[in-house]
């Protein structure tokens, strides 16, 4: 396994691995965890055996709308490397926040329709920080596809929103939601978790997934979100941030199951931010 830090570095790598097999990238920001050996393990099967895994490791400043959250963002890079080894990646892209942003940039991606709500109303500039950073990856990295995990399913459709509307020749590869065995989504900010806030935060999944399962009739979005709303602040610890129903496909807020739709939470404990969420399928009336 190879890891470079610069671009010229990065581009010798691709230059010397030659242009026949495919390249398959899994971006990450680093603090691995299985969710994303996950992907690693998808972007293998992408890339088939002659072909080059590339993980990008970079906590991607101008995706951080708080401080604290960028300042606190785990990054312990051997151990980061130790399992990129151990996963099979032929090559991890480190680089530095001053080679991947010109202090006097001006240009970035902006997305102006499903960044509008959920963690984007929430988060001012986080999508097109996520935007302009992949796109620079894929640019860099040359990849033939990218995978990317669907706990943050928000990302995911606005990234293939970008890929379509840009006309970027990568394929979007969705990797399912990987969880502990208590139901608890794995994130790198779960480590920030104290003992008492870990054992709770468990409540998220169980409360969106026994909400999903409300019969959707009428009223039935509305006893949804109640239900899942009650569960979540039955605990002391927990601070909803926001849960909304909204169409699979456009993230727009519905009242009714006509259409395939996402149950969605971010949650609060202390200043660690959990996001979770649950498909509903539609329930045609
Ligand atoms: O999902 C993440 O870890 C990040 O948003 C990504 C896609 C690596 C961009 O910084």
């Amino acid at each position: 396994m190879k890891v470079v830090t610069t671009h010229a570095e990065l581009r010798a790598a691709l230059d010397a691995a030659g242009r026949g097999a495919p390249v398959v990238l899994a971006p990450t920001m680093g603090a691995l965890h299985h969710g994303h050996l996950e992907l690693v393990r998808l972007a293998r099967n992408e890339a088939g055996p002659r072909g080059m895994v590339v993980v990008s490791i970079f906590v991607n400043p101008i995706q951080f709308d708080r401080a604290v959250d960028l300042e606190s963002y785990p990054r312990p890079l051997d151990e980061d490397l130790a399992r990129c080894r151990a996963a099979g990646v032929d090559l991890v892209f480190v680089p530095e926040a001053a080679a991947m942003y010109a202090a006097d940039r001006s240009v970035r991606v902006h997305e102006s329709l499903l960044s509008r709500g959920l963690c984007g109303a929430r988060r001012p500039g986080h999508f097109d920080g996520v935007c302009t950073v992949v796109l620079k990856l894929f640019m860099l990295t040359r990849c033939d596809a990218a995978v990317f995990g669907e706990k943050d399913f928000q990302q995911l459709a606005i990234v293939r929103r970008m890929v379509r509307d840009l006309d970027l020749p990568v394929r979007i590869v969705a990797c399912p939601t990987v969880r502990e065995t208590d139901g608890l989504a794995m994130s790198s900010r779960n480590v920030r978790l104290n003992p008492d806030q870990r054992a709770d935060a468990p409540r998220i999944h169980r409360a969106l997934s026994d909400a999903a399962r409300i019969d959707g009739g009428i009223d039935g979005v509305r006893a949804m979100l109640d239900a899942a709303r009650a569960a979540i602040v039955a605990s002391p610890l927990a601070r909803i941030d926001y849960l909304e129903l909204v169409d699979a496909e456009t993230l727009q807020p519905v009242d009714t199951l006509e259409r395939d739709a996402v149950l969605a939470t971010a949650v609060f404990y202390g200043d660690v931010r959990l996001i979770d969420h649950m498909r509903v399928p539609a329930q045609p009336s």
